[in-house]
């Protein structure tokens, strides 16, 4: 029996999975779902700034801080001994300069212990990844329908319909990866256009609302699990499990046990 331990998933290793093996990747916020991800063979986990919606109760992305983004990685990491932790820089800790995003990419790897990060945007975001790449932090990119400029795409919408605007896809696709970057996610693009990008791609396209051709996909936990209310699923997201509904029983019954006195029964007590 070997005693070896399996190789930990690099962003260099997700890279050469481009044309040989589909990558499987989901997001987790804290270190119970993040080990239970792992542990089931996940290659990528992502700590995405969607958990300032699923789990801080926002309407948006928008305000993911560092804060509270270096505190759910370090947790994360915390769970994880396999995948490849890529925590997600949020809204304006990036935009600022080359050494405001570099310097926040810094404390990602260096104090929350990731092995990479994403940053949403295309062409004109090449300088940035570039920049963060060539000092050693491996970079996920991020590309049509990016949720931190919701304001300016005017809602959740498939982006890249049209000729301008799937040319425009097409230059961003190409700027980030001449910019260095290991993988790009592709949100909500149609499924002609999730084929077309991800041959034209040397790294490996990870799908989210972008058809089945992407080398690998990613969900949200909380829509994977059914966590998220029905109504505000997104089409694209599959719920693996009812958790919300398994949750909301498991309360109702403990609270009823409390109140009708059954619960402590005899053996969850001390004797
Ligand atoms: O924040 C997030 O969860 C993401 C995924 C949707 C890719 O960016």
């Amino acid at each position: 029996m070997s005693t070896d331990k399996p190789t930990p998933w690099t962003a260099a290793r997700v890279s050469r999975c481009k044309g040989r093996e589909k990558i499987a990747c989901v997001t987790a916020a804290d270190a119970a779902t993040a080990r239970l991800a792992d542990n089931a063979g996940m290659h990528l986990i992502l700590v995405g700034d969607s958990l300032a919606m699923t789990v801080l109760g926002y309407a948006n992305t928008l305000p993911a801080t560092m804060g509270a983004m270096l505190h759910h990685t370090a947790a994360v990491v915390r769970g994880v001994s396999q995948a490849l932790v890529v925590a997600d820089m949020p809204f304006l800790s990036y935009h600022l300069s080359l050494e405001q995003a570099l310097r926040n990419a810094g404390r990602f790897i260096q104090k929350a212990g990731a092995g990479a990060v994403k940053i949403e945007g295309g062409a004109m975001r090449a300088e940035t990844i570039r920049h963060l790449v060539s000092n050693g932090i491996p970079v996920l990119g991020h590309i049509g329908l990016t949720p931190q400029s919701i304001h300016t795409l005017g809602g959740y919408k498939v982006q890249g319909r049209g000729d301008t605007a799937g040319k425009q896809l097409k230059d961003d696709l190409a700027a980030v990866i001449d910019a260095g970057a290991f993988a790009i996610v592709l949100e909500c693009v149609t499924q002609t256009m999730g084929a077309e990008l991800t041959r034209l791609a040397s790294v490996p396209t990870i799908g989210i609302g972008a058809g089945p051709e992407c080398d690998g996909q990613i969900l949200v936990s909380h829509d994977l699990l059914g966590l998220t209310p029905p109504d505000a699923t997104p089409r694209f997201a599959r719920r693996y499990a009812e958790l919300g509904d398994a949750t909301a029983k498991a309360f109702a019954a403990y609270r009823d046990e409390v109140l009708r006195g059954i619960f402590p029964a005899n053996e969850h007590g001390y004797h």
